[in-house]
């Protein structure tokens, strides 16, 4: 921490000067999340966090797309990125056009896009969810077939849990979850049989099947809160242990774990640098916003 010191120091002072706040994902490494974030959350609850909190600057600690949600939800404040190539595998896997193919191929049916998209994705569509609310947006849309876009794992494990509903998807996914694989958890399990083994829905379904739960980064730090376990195993990004391990000391965290490589490109420095030159501003054209705006906020509006 002793490194770390003078930039969490001086990244604190600038805040304050320039009524700035800091939204960090739970993916962001240790120092940032403890260090200098006034608010952690998942993508749900950062995106509702960014329409409420009174600030004239948001430092998005997390991903483009992230970032883009804040700007459309909050177009009066500036919202800066640390790294304007912290990207998303899912956002990345998906244009507007994806989304006009699908309806051609489905038409009448709605479009649910993941919050992982552009904000030119999110207005093309009907509605958006996370990883926390995609089975009740599912489930309260009216028409049987649904279309789920752009991570086809999340769309399979929902369709797991609303089989009244006819899901069809698009084939993207997250370069971190897809790594893991059933036979690997199964391995796993073999040598630590009381070990709780708990996976991102952005998984496999094999992966999601072999694990004891399956939640969005804020269900899984519920679960551990809940449970307790003597051991557990986070199939997800690298991060979410090392920031949670504090708050559990009697939970020893095993087991492998991936990185992200986009979100583990936001650093102190870059954070620092943001706030002393406000470069990096994420501007979204506002009539993309409008439409977006309306896709991000029926989901608020059906998770409270
Ligand atoms: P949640 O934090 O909403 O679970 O999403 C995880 C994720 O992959 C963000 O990139
Ligand atoms: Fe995208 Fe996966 Fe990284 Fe999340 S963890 S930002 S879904 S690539």
């Amino acid at each position: 921490w002793a490194v770390y010191a003078p930039y969490v120091k001086a990244i604190n002072e600038l805040k304050a000067a320039r009524n700035a706040v800091i939204l960090g994902h739970n993916y962001m490494t240790p120092e940032i999340y403890h260090g200098v974030s006034d608010f952690v959350g998942d993508s749900l609850q950062l995106a509702i966090k960014a329409a409420e909190v009174e600030a004239d600057v948001i430092v998005q600690a997390g991903v483009h797309f992230m970032a883009e949600t804040s700007k459309i939800l909050s177009p009066q404040k500036t919202v800066l990125m640390p790294d304007m190539e912290a990207g998303c595998s899912l956002a990345e896997s998906i244009t507007a056009d994806g989304i006009e193919e699908m309806r051609a191929k489905y038409p009448g049916a709605p479009v649910v896009s993941y919050v992982n998209t552009t904000a030119e994705v999110k207005a093309a569509s009907d509605i958006c969810c996370t990883s926390s609310n995609a089975a009740q947006i599912v489930a309260a849309m009216e028409s049987d077939t649904v279309i789920m876009t752009p991570d086809q794992y999340l769309a399979q494990n929902v369709a797991r849990d609303v089989p009244q509903k006819n899901v069809v998807f698009w084939p993207g996914s997250c370069i971190v979850h897809e790594q893991y694989t059933a036979e690997d958890i199964n391995e796993f399990r073999k040598w630590n049989p009381e070990t709780k083994i708990i996976a991102h829905p952005e998984c496999p379904p094999p992966v999601i099947a072999a694990s004891d739960f399956s939640g969005s980064t804020s269900g899984i730090i519920r679960f551990v809160s809940e449970n307790r376990p003597k051991q557990a195993m986070l199939v997800t990004e690298c991060s979410m242990a090392s920031n949670i391990s504090d708050e559990f000391p009697e939970v020893e965290f095993l087991g492998p774990c991936n990185m992200c490589p986009y979100m583990k490109k936001i650093s102190l420095e870059k954070i620092l640098y943001v706030l002393v030159t406000m470069d990096n501003q994420v501007e979204v054209d506002p009539a993309i916003a409008e439409k977006a705006r309306l896709s991000v906020q029926r989901m608020i509006d059906l998770s409270r």
